[in-house]
């Protein structure tokens, strides 16, 4: 055998061609724009690569590698394709629900506060947060940190300008939340799009951080990181939630996304549960 072979009794092959193709590409998006998706899950990844190839119409993820390093405008143009961003505001009414009715109590205990969204994809989730602490007579109070690792997703939060088609669900989700007026007094519509009231905005902050690479980022009293950790391994998460447990006030609250968890984490013991089904914890 020759010297640099692997270890056959560590070495994994990869099942396909298009598996160690994967790899490649992701490895020279790592290496050429520090991007780095080494730890996604491979069953996301599989149908991100997928769907950037049926859009781009290259065959194979090499082909596609060779336009990402020759091509920075390309890589921006397919970045956001690779990191999901679909949202809805006040995804989950019965998490916004929960925020309202176990939170805000607390918040209001408070002459100010910070709260953070990470991951907070085009910005549909601060809206809703605005709007709950407007509504509520807390906006006034809040910093609010909105970051995601995707710069275009930001672009797009900061404009706040949505498809008109979506207000369908959005009303929807408000009305479950508990929304104490209607939705639509909000935004102005125009042309098939809404534009959100700027005045929301108010006292937000976005920012870009990547929970791949970056640190604890600001003592919140509130942290957001909704339908993330999904997309990340194991190893991962528990990166992840380091940084959002070290950046959680004490007795602060953290609100995961449906399927996601502090339970199997070396942070477990860090939180109590608030709310099992909607993920809602409070740090002791
Ligand atoms: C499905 S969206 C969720 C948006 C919003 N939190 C929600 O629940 O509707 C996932 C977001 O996570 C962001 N994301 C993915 N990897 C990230 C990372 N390493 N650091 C920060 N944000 C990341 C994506 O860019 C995307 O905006």
């Amino acid at each position: 055998m020759p010297a640099h072979k692997l270890d056959s009794a560590t070495f994994q092959p990869f099942e396909t061609d298009f598996g160690i193709e994967r790899e490649l590409l992701l490895q020279g998006i790592r290496l050429k724009y520090g991007y780095d998706f080494t730890n996604y899950t491979e069953s996301s990844m599989n149908r991100q690569v997928e769907a950037v190839l049926k859009k781009t119409n290259f065959k194979t993820p090499l082909e596609l590698l060779d336009r990402v390093l020759k091509q920075r405008t390309f890589f921006d143009q397919i970045l956001p394709q690779l990191l999901i961003s679909t949202s809805e505001m006040f995804r989950d009414g019965a998490f916004f629900r929960l925020l309202r009715n176990q939170v805000i109590p607390v918040l209001k205990t408070f002459p100010t506060f910070t709260i953070w969204s990470a991951g907070c994809g085009t910005g549909e989730e601060v809206y809703s947060l605005a709007i709950l602490l407007e509504e509520e007579g807390l906006l006034d109070r809040a910093t609010l940190f909105a970051t995601d690792v995707n710069p275009k997703s930001l672009r797009s939060a900061k404009d706040g300008i949505f498809p008109a088609d979506q207000m369908k669900v959005n009303t929807r989700n408000y009305v479950e939340a508990g929304g104490l007026t209607a939705l639509n007094r909000y935004y102005s519509s125009d042309y098939g799009l809404i534009k959100m009231n700027k005045e929301l905005m108010r006292n937000t902050v976005f920012s870009e951080h990547n929970l791949v690479t970056d640190h604890v980022f600001a003592e919140a009293q509130l942290i957001l990181c909704r339908n993330v950790l999904i997309y990340f391994n194991r190893a991962l998460q528990d990166r992840a939630l380091s940084i959002l447990a070290g950046s959680l006030a004490r007795g602060g609250f953290l609100g995961l996304g449906s399927h996601e968890s502090v339970r199997y984490s070396p942070f477990a013991s860090r939180f109590e549960v608030v709310d099992e089904k909607w993920r809602l914890f409070r740090g002791n």
